[in-house]
């Protein structure tokens, strides 16, 4: 077996690493459709471990770009994890104060990540999970609107706009013509939405598809069950060309197969997109014969590694 090894790269600062990630070929847990390339986006690749690098850094340089960001404010948003890390990490990178509102009952190892760049946390009930940290944010920014900068991932455009930029056309750029399929669940919808526009450009017809938790209370964390959340203004479920509901066991599951027979340790969501991917391939063999599915990894499998609140069946 010969392996080619990826090209270094010397850049110039930790922002310059956002973006990039590479496409990997999934046989294994994809092997019930053998015609069918299923390739998996490694998103944990980007500097602050997740696909969220991509919106915090596009949403703060168009506010630097237009004034809505300058050196006197402070960056202040609701996330219960990767958007927080990445919002810290651009933060310092680049030079401005961060404050971050979560839920009180976020592992211990999400709120030491953020606080080691120096990010101030605020604490909103756990009883109203990420919905409540929306609602409590609004609060704080009515009350003192020239003190912030609110960049408001689930209504800003620069947050599609990056995976526009960067997810769909890099996709593009490497699989061209062969990408029949694209997967990816629904957060803010950022990663979705912009994808799928790029995607949706193409000279080729790509099958848009968004995995959403089948049940309201699901673990699959960083994923939203639009019926029973507010929704994200960014969200426009007529871009998504079908809806695919992932049960948690899935998604679990799915994880648990992608790291013991692919190598690669991955996040619940990010089993949930595969799941939902080999789903799409056996489809594509059966009615198609062949084609080729691509999905995210939108973070590491060991951010995980605290208790959750709806842990089943690990302990660690
Ligand atoms: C682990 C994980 N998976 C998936 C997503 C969904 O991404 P998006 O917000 O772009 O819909 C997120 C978003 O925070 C996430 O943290």
């Amino acid at each position: 077996m010969t392996i080619r090894l990826a090209r270094s790269r010397r850049l110039g600062s930790v922002l310059a690493a956002v973006g990039n990630t590479p496409l990997i070929r999934l046989e294994k847990v994809a092997c019930s459709a053998p015609d069918v390339e299923v390739y998996v986006k490694l998103e944990f690749m980007n500097p602050g471990g997740s696909v969220k690098d991509r919106p915090a850094l596009r949403m703060m340089l168009d506010a630097i770009g237009d004034g809505r960001l300058s050196e006197n404010k402070i960056l202040i948003d609701s996330t219960s994890g990767n958007t927080g890390v990445a919002y810290s990490l651009m933060g310092a990178a680049l030079g401005y104060r961060v404050q971050l509102v979560m839920p009180k009952n976020v592992t211990k190892a999400r709120k030491d990540i953020t606080q080691a760049f120096g990010t101030e946390l605020i604490f909103s009930d756990p009883m109203e999970g990420s919905d409540g940290a929306i609602r409590l944010v609004r609060e704080i920014v009515n009350k003192d609107p020239e003190k912030y900068f609110y960049p408001d991932q689930y209504s800003n455009p620069s947050n599609p706009l990056a995976h526009y930029l960067g997810t769909g056309a890099e996709i593009l750029d490497v699989l061209g013509d062969r990408i029949t399929h694209f997967v990816a669940g629904l957060g803010t919808s950022g990663t979705m939405m912009g994808t799928t526009r790029r995607l949706h450009e193409h000279t080729r017809k790509v099958h848009c598809v968004a995995a959403e938790p089948a049940e309201a209370l699901h673990g699959l964390e960083g994923l939203k069950h639009m019926a029973s959340s507010i929704v994200p203004v960014i969200y426009d479920a007529s871009t998504c060309d079908e809806i695919m509901p992932v049960p948690t066991e899935e998604g679990w599951d799915m994880s648990d197969r992608v790291a013991r027979e692919e190598g690669l340790h991955v996040g619940h969501s990010t089993g949930a997109n595969i799941w939902a991917a080999v789903k799409l391939a056996e489809r594509a063999q059966k009615e198609q014969g062949g084609g080729c599915v691509v999905t995210i990894a939108a973070d590491r499998g060991d951010r995980y590694f605290a208790p959750l609140k709806w842990e089943k069946r690990y302990t660690w």
